[in-house]
């Protein structure tokens, strides 16, 4: 009995890597194991992900790439966040290559780089229309990437710029995008052929061979997760993470009697409340109060009363046999059904990048 873990299925993330790997015929896979690999463990996850075919990592900040440049030194790396002087430094100190869109920081990235007595590599940044990092100007592009390749302390290494709605079928913006990022992307090359152009995220793999160039950054689909919110299996992905706990105590609830803060839920007749220990503290949101599942013993049983810091309800109804000591899974399978993060993240609202990111470090990350 434990109470509460997060399974994480390393076997699962190697297969998806495998089948991104399929679906980008010959174009590097790059697996994204920023925050704490979406909450899956990153180190686990990327090794994981490099048995099962990416070639290079990537995470956002100098703290992430300290890590994984440790675990994993003789991999390439890219930092691919904004970076203040501490986290310049971190990154550079593990050996990751870096994103820039400023003449500014590149000088000031050779300064570094010279003074750690090393070379940078600099991934220039084009914002074809995310509207977030990156320079507009495409002519400063190639600038950019001779600065790079003038300095004795920097290498030009790359090209890239983000999707803002690859996820997004229906949008033509994905392919405004790209038009815009294939005219950078090819003057880029004309003059540095040597240099690494990358666009897609999971999404925009899956969406259109074009934007695959010479690697993509994936991310939530290396954890079997949907890029489009809807069934990871129809793509050939398995989710790699379960969120476990048990049933702690089951009382006797005659009609009338209210579970939990604020006395949200009320029993309708005589029923049976199993009570888990976990709760918005391990990142079962509050907003699942009265709105999610659990399965115990293989079947579905509604998540009653308001979510707490360390406690969920659920009714098991009034001819149950569930006892303390059960397992409940609140993601993942059990018999034959499954309760996928898509499901949580439909329910609250968001995406369920945010539903795995959400699962806070109190809950133990255990492979297997
Ligand atoms: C710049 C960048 N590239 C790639 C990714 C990976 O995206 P996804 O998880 O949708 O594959 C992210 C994730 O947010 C990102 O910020």
């Amino acid at each position: 009995m434990v109470r509460a873990v997060a399974r994480i299925d390393t076997g699962a993330v190697r297969r998806n890597c495998a089948r991104l790997a399929s679906e980008l015929d010959g174009a590097e896979l790059c697996a994204v194991v920023k925050a704490d690999g979406y909450g899956h463990g990153a180190d686990a996850c990327a090794a994981a992900a490099l048995s099962g075919g990416a070639t290079r990592l990537a995470v956002a900040t100098g703290v992430e790439a300290a890590q994984i440049g440790r675990r994993f030194p003789h991999v390439p790396l890219l930092t691919m966040g904004a970076l203040s002087p501490a986290d310049l430094d971190a990154a550079l100190s593990a050996g990751s290559e870096l994103a820039s869109w400023r003449a500014d920081f590149i000088h000031h990235v050779a300064d570094r780089a010279r003074a750690q007595g090393s070379k940078a590599r600099v991934h220039v940044k084009y914002d074809s229309g995310m509207g977030r990092l990156g320079t507009r100007d495409p002519a400063e592009i190639v600038a950019l990437l001779r600065a790079c390749a003038d300095s004795p302390d920097l290498e030009p290494a790359g090209v890239w710029t983000h999707f803002a709605t690859a996820d997004e079928p229906e949008s033509d913006f994905f392919d405004e995008q790209l038009t815009r990022f294939c005219a950078v992307a090819e003057a880029a090359k004309a003059e540095f052929p040597e240099i690494t152009v990358h666009a897609a995220n999971s999404a925009a793999v899956f969406r259109d061979r074009r934007a695959h160039f010479d690697m993509a950054r994936c991310g939530v689909a290396v954890y079997g997760l949907d890029p489009f919110q809807g069934d990871p299996a129809e793509r050939g992905l398995e989710p790699a993470l379960s969120l476990r706990s048990y049933v702690a105590d089951v009382k006797r609830f005659a009609s009338g009697d209210s579970a939990g803060y604020g006395q949200t839920w009320r029993a309708d007749g005589e029923t049976c409340v199993g009570v888990l220990p976990l709760g918005y503290g391990d990142g079962v949101r509050r907003g699942l109060s009265n709105n999610a599942e659990v399965l115990v013993g293989g079947r579905r049983y509604p998540l009653i009363g308001t979510v707490s810091m360390d406690n969920v309800t659920i009714d098991l109804g009034p001819d149950s046999e569930v006892g303390p000591g059960e397992e409940a899974v609140l993601i993942g399978s059990q018999g034959e059904d499954s309760i996928r993060a898509e499901e949580w993240a439909a329910r609250l609202g968001t995406i369920n990048y945010e539903v795995t990111c959400g699962i806070s470090a109190r809950v133990p990350r255990v492979e297997g």
